[in-house]
């Protein structure tokens, strides 16, 4: 009885003397501190691990189509995404087939790194993709009326969980769906319930029942009624993963529907992926206001574009290689810049990647000799990463001053024995964008303060 009194004493003094006046459940938000695990999917199974020239050259390819998916969604005239109704289109300038071999593994279109979370009463634990491009949540679900891929753990069984619901297709959660997987829902007209459509850039999709269930994060975290997929046929590249977390910014979010609870914002940290070294490497997914106060963040605020209000935008102001400012006009970097925890390679417009590509080569090539460019990388040397030893530092520099301060492993990748490139690509197209991929964001803690509309960078956060 004391200890409760004494609790309440505190909180009211607290709110007494705090310069800003907290709510209780600001004051709860900063107690709780759900963190998970998060992992490269090369490491969901040793056996898909081998990082061949054929496999970057896969993937290569699935972050080509990822990057198309949002240049149309930017450049597509609003309003006329619902008329394009095929499955393997996620807005206008419908991206063209590719067939890849499914035996690679990797799910490069949708991310590529995973947290185990739990689901249903009792929690049944699965592997899933974190996504800031997508919005709705999904996971394979039994009977697979249609199809699922194969995956790791069991496939979810929905009637073995006590508090599984299907949602109507009158309910508000259907109604959202359109602008969390920019396609129509569907009424399934025998049980009235309410049916999604996830598609990808890529071939993927997902498509089955919007459905609830309680989410457990960790043994003592959870959300009841957390609003998901139960996906009935699910095809593409999810690397053996059951399906995907949606972080992007919008009401369907899990990030959305868990902010009640511990506040509008999380922060991740990507552990480095391709390094032979130790692949088992470990980062973590940090979900609430409390995932802000870890790190000593430089923040840049957010920038809001219309045409796609579910993905997080900044402002890039400088680039530095070497300490030196790029030599281009200030208005290079006044494109759309999104930044992307699911696209591998960051895009740059050609303008100001060809700046970049001169001054790094510069310094480069006094030491290592140029080699002819592989896929989308255009600009490597000979050599092995472990051997370049002078590597010219490269800083992103966003408005306000927020930094990534890449180095060698944030820059380079070893794409086939003794050949190394830079890990930065140039983009075409009528209107420039730019993407910070996740290669740049490796071992960086990155926070997403979305009630504050701020983006943070901390470097350390992860090996
Ligand atoms: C799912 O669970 C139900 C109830 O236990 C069972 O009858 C059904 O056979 C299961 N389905 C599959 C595909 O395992
Ligand atoms: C690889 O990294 C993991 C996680 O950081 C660690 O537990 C393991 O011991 C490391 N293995 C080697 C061979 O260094």
């Amino acid at each position: 009885m004391e200890f409760f009194w004494c609790l309440v004493f505190s909180a009211q003094l607290a709110r007494a003397f705090s310069p800003v006046q907290l709510e209780d459940n600001e004051l709860r938000h900063m107690q709780v501190d759900v963190q998970l695990s998060l992992y490269h999917v090369n490491n969901i199974d040793s056996s898909q691990t081998s990082t061949s020239l054929l496999s970057f050259s896969d993937m290569f390819v699935k972050d080509e189509e990822r990057v198309r998916a949002i240049h149309s969604r930017l450049t597509d005239k609003v309003g006329t995404r619902s008329r394009h109704s095929s499955a393997t289109s996620h807005g206008g300038g419908r991206s063209k087939p590719v067939s890849l071999p499914v035996k690679s593994g990797l799910s490069i279109g949708s991310g590529n790194y995973f947290v185990k979370i739990g689901l249903g009463t009792p929690a049944r634990y699965f592997s899933m993709l974190i996504d800031t491009g997508s919005s709705l949540s999904w996971l394979q679900c039994q009977p697979c009326t249609s199809y699922c891929h194969v995956q790791v753990e069991p496939i979810f069984n929905s009637s073995t969980s006590k508090t599984y619901q299907t949602l109507p297709c009158s309910s508000s959660q259907c109604s959202s769906l359109k602008d969390a997987t920019l396609n129509d829902p569907s009424c399934e007209t025998k049980s009235g319930s309410c049916m999604y459509r996830a598609t990808y850039g890529d071939s993927s999709f997902s498509i089955g029942y919007l459905s609830q269930d309680i989410l457990t994060l960790t043994p003592s975290q959870t959300l009841a009624k957390f609003v998901y997929g139960c996906g009935q046929n699910n095809e593409g590249l999810f690397g053996l993963t059951a399906g995907i977390l949606g972080l992007a910014h919008d009401k369907l979010s899990m990030i959305a529907q868990l902010s009640p609870k511990y506040g509008y914002a999380f922060s991740y940290c990507l552990p480095t992926s391709f390094s032979a070294v130790n692949s088992s490497k470990e980062g973590f997914l940090s979900i609430g206001s409390s995932s802000l106060a870890k790190s000593s963040f430089k923040f840049t605020p957010m920038v809001k574009n219309p045409k796609i209000p579910s993905l997080y935008l900044l402002d890039l102001t400088t680039i530095k290689v070497g300490r030196k400012p790029l030599k281009v006009a200030t208005s290079s970097y006044k494109v759309p810049t999104i930044i992307d925890s699911g696209t591998v390679i960051t895009r740059l417009p050609r303008s100001l990647y060809e700046a970049l590509r001169k001054a790094f080569v510069k310094i480069m090539s006094k030491k290592y000799k140029q080699a002819p460019g592989v896929s989308i990388l255009d600009t490597c040397f000979h050599g092995s990463v472990k051997s370049m030893l002078t590597v010219p530092g490269i800083q992103m520099i966003f408005r306000g001053g927020a930094d990534l301060t890449l180095n060698a492993h944030n820059t380079l990748l070893e794409i086939q024995r003794g050949i190394t490139c830079l890990t930065i690509a140039g983009h075409d197209g009528q209107n420039a964008i730019s993407i910070i991929g996740n290669f740049q964001q490796q071992t960086f803690t990155v926070a997403y303060d979305v009630s504050n509309s701020k983006i943070g960078f901390a470097p350390g956060g992860c090996q």
